[in-house]
């Protein structure tokens, strides 16, 4: 029997939905605590992973922002970047367009240069020494009103150079994009390309907000358009990509379990369908681990894991001479494993 979950593995591909706070895992929290003099309110390491037992994305979030706390400085962002990196290398992740949350941080007063500094510096190291190319995207708070999104872009302003694209993140229910449609109009004014998480735990009403009101070019998560015929035939047809995370969505318990995900019947009706880590520290695994348990419980095929390889790639805001170079690494390596099968 050819294993589909190696080819998965083995295949080149871009990371399109990752927060970079959601890759703190329990053993450097409690290192950047202790090289901040801080104590976590857990007893060690195992009790910290014995917390990760989430009932909704809100019951995640109160635990994801309070493990932010120890993140101070601009080493700890940029090792915190680094260790996602060197684990993103690993399940051959070759281009990364990652979130950061710098609300969670201002308000405990961190500089944003302190953020971006440490997480950009990272990040050019790992493109020259692990090969990985990037994005990163600032994500706004969505429990948080407009006025405190518009003074975060205010703030921001300095280091757009380094900033390639905005997003939308937090509590979903009660917080549709059009809270947003101020600050997201800015962000376009400047340049910015806009994705927005919609339809994790929201209605589909509010992906097709995050499209028409926001002018989002993907949108992250949006599961729940499965509710809506005319919105799945509509995101076939504009060929929107969906950075879909299998595990998160079972350890936020969107899905009861990951035979029930409709990841593979998006798959099958034509949507630009991706796989993504979101929070890889908190759900369990990181992409591989994603695309492993996905070729299990569903039952993918080879054809739909290098499509799922191949949509990453076609996703990204990389250009088309990287685009078309990773393209080529994806077809080849299915060739060869086709022919090794
Ligand atoms: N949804 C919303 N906000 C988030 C998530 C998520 O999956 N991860 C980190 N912030
Ligand atoms: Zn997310």
């Amino acid at each position: 029997m050819p294993d589909i979950a190696a080819l998965a593995c083995a295949l080149p591909k871009a990371e399109l939905h990752l927060h970079i706070e959601g890759t703190l895992e329990p053993e450097l929290a409690f290192e950047l605590a202790r090289r901040h003099g801080v104590t976590l309110p857990w007893r060690d390491v195992d009790a910290l992973r014995a917390a990760y037992d989430f009932s909704d994305l809100q019951s995640f979030l109160d635990l994801y922002y309070a493990g932010a706390d120890v993140l101070r400085t601009r080493d700890d962002f940029r090792d915190l970047t680094w260790a996602y990196l060197q684990r993103a290398r690993a399940d051959n992740v070759r281009h990364a367009e990652i979130f950061f949350d710098p609300q969670t941080h201002t308000a405990r007063g961190v500089p944003m240069v302190e953020i971006i500094e440490g997480i950009h510096g990272a990040l050019l190291r790992g493109e020259r020494e692990l090969g990985i190319s990037f994005r990163l995207i600032l994500s706004f708070l969505r429990h948080l009103p407009e006025s405190d999104a518009l003074a975060t872009l205010e703030q921001a302003r300095p280091f757009l150079d380094r900033i390639h694209g905005v997003g939308l993140d937090s509590s979903e229910r009660g917080h549709p994009p059009s809270k947003f449609r101020q600050v997201f109009a800015q962000c376009r004014e400047l340049g910015l390309p806009v994705v927005a998480h919609a339809g994790e735990e929201g209605p589909p009403s509010y992906i097709e907000e995050a499209l028409d009101l926001l002018q989002a070019r993907r949108i992250d998560h949006g599961v729940r358009a499965v509710e809506s015929e005319v919105l799945l035939d509509r995101l076939a047809r504009e060929q929107i990509p969906l950075t879909v995370c299998p595990l998160s969505n079972v350890r936020l318990k969107v899905y009861a379990g990951l035979e029930q995900h409709p990841l593979r019947d998006l798959l099958a009706r034509g949507l630009k369908v991706t796989i993504n880590s979101d929070d890889p520290a908190y759900f369990g695994g990181y992409v591989n681990a994603n695309f492993v348990a996905c070729v299990r419980a569903l039952d993918l095929g080879a054809d739909e894991v290098t499509r799922l390889a191949r949509n990453s790639v076609e996703a990204s805001w990389l250009d088309a001479g990287r685009r078309g170079a990773l393209l080529d690494e994806i077809d080849a390596v299915a060739q060869d494993w086709r022919t090794a099968a």
